[in-house]
């Protein structure tokens, strides 16, 4: 830290290469948790069969695409007030390696969470099962139908929402496996700044 370089953003003694905001933590934070819901549900759906009403499959359905398309919203938010706040700039002594991995990472993130509920919600229009009755958004706000149904595109759609699930898994490890390096083994505060 430059002792004569002007304060960071939340820099004090316990972030002395910045931090971010309130609301970037708060965006950060409540997608983690959406994401908890919407990856593990998504993942499982295909294994639910057997039921006579379907309507513990269907629980599974509204809950994914609820919280699936909540994250759409929440990564549209978090876009727009990143824009007008941008995020504290990389520690000055982080390796140029590292940054081009962190931001490569970070787009690949931001990336996914704008497609990945676009093309979810595409497919479901796609199959015939548009989010109304039974997968209403949040259980009650029925959704307009984008598209007559149609099973080609579906599935074209739902191939792409799978690989997008798979590569939210690889992007997500990478992202979990740099927040450990740098806070055990770095020691160089990153993970603090999201605290
Ligand atoms: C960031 C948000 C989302 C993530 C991370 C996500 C992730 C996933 C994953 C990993 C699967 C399993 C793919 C497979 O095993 O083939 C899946 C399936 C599915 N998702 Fe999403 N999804 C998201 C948003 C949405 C949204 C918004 C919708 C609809 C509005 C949706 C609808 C579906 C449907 C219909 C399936 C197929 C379930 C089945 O019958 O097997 N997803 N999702």
């Amino acid at each position: 830290m430059d002792a004569t370089a002007a304060p960071l953003p939340g820099q004090d003694a316990a972030h002395p290469d910045g931090q971010y905001g309130a609301a970037a933590k708060w965006f950060h934070w409540v997608t983690v948790g959406l994401m908890a819901i919407a990856l593990p549900t998504g993942f499982v759906i295909k294994f639910i069969t057997g039921e006579a009403d379907g309507a513990y499959k269907m629980a599974f359905y509204a809950i994914h695409e609820s919280a699936g398309l909540t994250i759409l919203f929440a990564a549209l938010a978090r876009i727009l007030w990143k824009w007008r706040n941008p995020a504290p700039p990389h520690p000055a002594e982080l390796p140029p390696m590292m940054r081009t991995a962190a931001t490569a990472t970070h787009h690949g993130l931001y990336a996914l969470l704008i497609a990945q509920p676009i093309l979810g919600f595409l497919a479901t229009n796609a199959w015939g099962f548009p989010m109304q009755g039974r997968t209403a958004y949040l259980g009650f706000i029925d959704l307009p139908k984008f598209m007559e149904a149609s099973t080609g595109l579906a599935n074209v759609l739902s191939w792409a929402h799978t690989i997008g699930g798979y590569l939210f898994l690889l992007l997500l490890a990478v992202h979990i496996a740099a927040a450990i390096f740098h806070h055990a083994i770095r020691k160089d505060g990153t993970l603090m700044r999201m605290l």
